[in-house]
Parts: C-alpha cells; structure tokens; sequence
C-alpha cells in the first residue's frame, strides 16, 4: 500500500484529496495545523469505511521543529513515504500600499519556505521508496501577475521555479514532481485571506474583491482539482505541469502569444466591467 502525506487537510482540496486518495487504496498521513480541526474528516473517513488507512498529524508548515519532529515520527512509525503533496497554502490579498511587511514575509513562509521545509527534509524518506511523488499545489496565479494579489503570485511564482528545478534534479532518483496550477475553485481560501482589500474606497480595488468573491460564491468544484491529484498519484510517468478549470489554459495562451501591453489593457478593461 503506497504511503502519502498531504499537507493542510482540514479542509478544500487537502481535505477531499484525503479521501480520493483513500478511496484509491492508499494509507494517508493527514497533516493540518490544528488537529482540533480534524473531526469532520475523521467522520467523512469512517462513513466510508476508510478510517484504517487514515492518520492525522498536527503540522504548521512554517514552524521547523514541528517539521522535524514529524520527519522522526515517519520515519519510525513508516520507514518511507511515496507521496508528498505540498498543499498549505493560503492567499494574502491587498494591495502594495496597505500590504504590511509581516504579511507579505508570512505569505512567502507558508507558500513557499514551508514547502522548502518539508520538502527537503521528507527527501530522505522519499528516496527510500521505488519509486516516489512530490506534488506542489500551485496557481494560475503563478503564470500571470494578477493586482490585489501581488504577494500570493510571487510566492506561486516561486513555487513554480522551485518544482521545475527540482524536477530536474530528482528525476535520476526516480521522483517525480509536479506542479498543479489550478484556476479559481469554490473552497474557504477566498474568504480567509482577502478581506482586507475592502478597507479601501478605490473602484478597481473593490472589483478585485469582487472578483474574489465570486470566486468563493460561484467557483467551480473542488472535487475535480482532488480527483486530478488522485489521478497524478496513479500515473505511470507524471508530467510537470497541470492546469485545471475554467479558463486556465486560455489564460496561459494568452499570456504566452500576447505583448503585456496588450494583456494590462485587457485585465484593467476586465476588471472595470
Ligand atoms: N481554491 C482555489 O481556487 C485555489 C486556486 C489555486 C490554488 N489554490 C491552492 O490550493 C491550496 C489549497 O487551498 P484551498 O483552496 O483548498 O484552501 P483552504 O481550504 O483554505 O485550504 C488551505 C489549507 O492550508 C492550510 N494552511 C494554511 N497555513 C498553514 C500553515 N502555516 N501550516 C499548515 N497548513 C496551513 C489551511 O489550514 P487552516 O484552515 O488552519 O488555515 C488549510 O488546511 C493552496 O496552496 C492554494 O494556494 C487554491
């Protein structure tokens, strides 16, 4: 039975990633912050029957210990791991003139230095196992600059130059990494973080926030984006990249082919609508 860890599984698409990948036969090491937060996932697993294969380990990705700690823990309790799936993640939104230094540096620590972490550390682990998987989760938002949004593009940005160097690094170990770049998808990452972006009066200011909203109001399944990453663990020979939902591979297209020029014009008359 392969052995996966995924972070920030007490809710969204680590949540529903638990379980398809459950369902698929695999033991499942569930990290989140606050165990507390770990009783509707324990109830989904044992309505299904699944509650066997399934473990919860308190992990706050950015504290180092706390990762430490967790790589002794698996590697007395599993010898190795298949599966790491860098999930945790969260989007700070504002704009640069009412982003404060401490968000911005907490941004960067939980999207990008938290998945340097555990990455580096779980890497013994990893390399013990025939063949193993590290699946990044990252964004459209790390191919295109979006405003309102500038610290969470650069920590996805990041994460993508991070997935394609280490991609090439670790192929000869038989790891393979991938990057999942998903469009906007209904799950409480909207609401948590951009709710400031209301403090202001400014009319592209609120449109972002609007543009946010509707996101979390209308956004497309997240069970697609769980069942893309099932899909990723099953494959025989996983590709870098992955983009999935509405508009995704338009907008990569776009960005590709157009001037910027070109692009700003079009964003700004979007936003305006
Ligand atoms: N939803 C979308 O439209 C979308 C689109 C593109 C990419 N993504 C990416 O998908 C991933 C999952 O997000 P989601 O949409 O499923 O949102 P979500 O439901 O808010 O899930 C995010 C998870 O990350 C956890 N997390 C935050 N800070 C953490 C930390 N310091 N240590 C450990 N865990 C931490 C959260 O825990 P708490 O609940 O305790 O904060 C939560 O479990 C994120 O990386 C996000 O950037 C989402």
């Amino acid at each position: 039975m392969k052995k996966a860890v995924i972070t920030g599984t007490n809710s969204g698409f680590g949540f529903l990633t638990t379980l398809e990948l459950l369902e698929a036969n695999y033991y499942v090491i569930a990290t989140m912050r606050m165990t507390a937060d770990s009783s509707r996932l324990l109830a989904e697993a044992r309505k299904r029957g699944l509650a066997n294969n399934l473990e919860i380990y308190r992990l706050d990705v950015t504290e180092l210990e706390n990762v430490l700690n967790f790589k002794d823990y698996l590697a007395e309790q599993h010898t190795h791991i298949d599966v790491l799936i860098n999930n945790a993640g969260y989007c700070q939104g504002g704009f640069i003139d009412n982003l404060a230094d401490a968000q911005w540096r907490h941004q960067l620590d939980v999207n990008v230095n938290g998945v340097f972490s555990l990455t580096h550390h779980l890497l013994p682990l990893l390399k013990l196992s025939d063949r193993a998987q590290i699946i990044n989760i990252g964004s459209i938002s790390g191919y295109i600059g979006l405003p309102g949004m500038s610290a969470y593009c650069a920590s996805k940005f990041a994460l993508a130059g991070f997935s394609e160097s280490l991609r090439i690094e670790l192929l000869k170990d038989n790891i393979f990494v991938s990057l999942v770049a998903p469009a906007s998808f209904k799950t409480a990452i909207w609401s948590k973080g951009l709710a400031q972006i209301n403090e202001t009066q400014s009319t592209l200011k609120k449109t972002v926030l609007n543009y946010a909203l509707q996101a979390r109001d209308k956004g497309q399944d997240p069970k697609a984006v769980a069942n893309l990453i099932k899909r990723i663990c099953q494959s025989r020979k996983p590709k870098l990249y992955y983009t999935i939902g509405k508009g995704a591979h338009l907008l990569l297209l776009v960005k590709r082919l157009l001037p910027w020029r070109t692009l700003e014009y079009f964003i700004l008359k979007r936003l305006a609508k």
